[in-house]
């Protein structure tokens, strides 16, 4: 019986060489030291023995047991310690191979030109005002001095809708009035940002939707110097360079007396003429002129006693001029292509 338990505890040992994972040495266990292992057996067997042999082959069994079992808890410490290493080999990391590049969007450019207006105009005390993109007849003609059937109406080819009176806005100026009226009677520097609309052929230079920016301002001593200094900064600010040259063309809007439109010296050729001027030296960026009487009545301004200019502009000509963009319709066409260069 004692040679039998040699022979288990040989034959263990041998078998526990031979494991090398963790489910092979799950095997093992149940195998050797398992409930029906033959050294558990060995232990049923123990009744059938002499007294005197009975403690001896008892307690060489129990040491056999504990051995084995500090064999297999060695065995398993190093199979991990194994296992452990492997993995951290396997799964080795480079961490001087460059890194994956996050893709990043941006802006749009005719947002980057808007915020761009904003911020030069926030610094002359100019604020935000926004108004709404769906107007009525009237706040986009009438109350701009263009009664129904006004011929000047036609300068703006009109979005109507199926309700009568209820257009969508073909330029910002209407906001004019929403702002004279809810300021009203107090002082008023505001710009005016959003989206128009025009029912009109789509080509390289005109888009039926495009953004605009108004400007206006109303109070008791404004005059044109005002507008001409206020718009000759913004030009230099908006194009970086204080000594660009600026001039003023007479030219006539309804809602506007006098009214001018804003040049600034071509930025391409510096005025001597080039493809971008059309040969003329200048580029038009702007409409402006005082506020007319008519207009001020119709904010709930007594012009007797107010006075204020406007002016409005479009940032996607702008853009286009920055950036020397010769089609507009880029702007909606979102290509990537074309969007990731800015
Ligand atoms: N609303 C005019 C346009 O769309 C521009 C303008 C605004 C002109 C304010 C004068 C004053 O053409």
């Amino acid at each position: 019986m004692l040679e039998q338990l040699e022979q288990i505890k040989a034959e263990a040992q041998a078998a526990l060489e031979k494991v090398s994972d963790l489910d092979a040495l799950e095997a093992w266990r149940v195998a050797h030291l398992g409930r029906s292992s033959p050294l558990m057996n060995s232990f049923k067997q123990m009744g059938g023995l002499s007294k005197e042999e009975r403690p001896k082959v008892g307690q060489r069994a129990n040491e056999v047991k504990v051995a084995l079992e500090a064999e297999l808890e060695t065995k398993r410490a190093m199979l991990k310690q194994a296992a452990l290493s492997a993995s951290l080999d396997e799964e080795q990391l480079d961490v001087t191979l460059p890194g994956r590049a996050l893709v990043r969007g941006r802006l749009h450019p005719i947002t980057q030109t808007l915020r761009r207006i904003y911020a030069i105009f926030a610094e002359m005390g100019f604020q935000v005002y926004r108004s709404r993109e769906v107007e009525s007849d009237d706040y986009n003609f009438t109350f701009l001095n263009m009664p129904p059937h006004h011929p000047a109406r036609d300068m703006w080819d009109t979005f109507y809708t199926s309700t009568e009176g209820v257009i969508l806005r073909t330029h910002t100026s209407p906001g004019q009035i929403h702002a004279m009226r809810e300021f009203h009677p107090d002082p008023i520097r505001v710009i005016l940002p959003g989206m128009c609309y025009r029912y009109e052929q789509v080509t390289t230079r005109s888009e039926m939707q495009f953004t605009q920016v108004e400007g206006l301002a109303v109070g008791k001593h404004i005059t044109l110097s005002d507008l001409k200094g206020t718009l000759t900064d913004f030009a230099r600010r908006l194009f970086d360079d204080p000594n660009v040259g600026t001039r003023f063309r007479a030219s006539h809007f309804p809602f506007t007396e006098p009214s001018a439109e804003m040049d600034v010296e071509c930025f391409v050729c510096g005025g001597k003429g080039c493809s971008v001027c059309k040969q003329t030296g200048w580029l038009e960026i702007l409409g402006s002129g005082m506020v007319h009487p008519t207009v001020l009545r119709y904010g709930g301004y007594d012009p007797e006693e107010y006075s204020g200019y406007a002016f409005g502009m479009g940032p996607e000509r702008i853009t286009m001029l920055l950036h020397r963009i010769d089609d507009i319709r880029y702007f909606w066409r979102n290509d990537l292509r074309f969007l990731e260069q800015f």
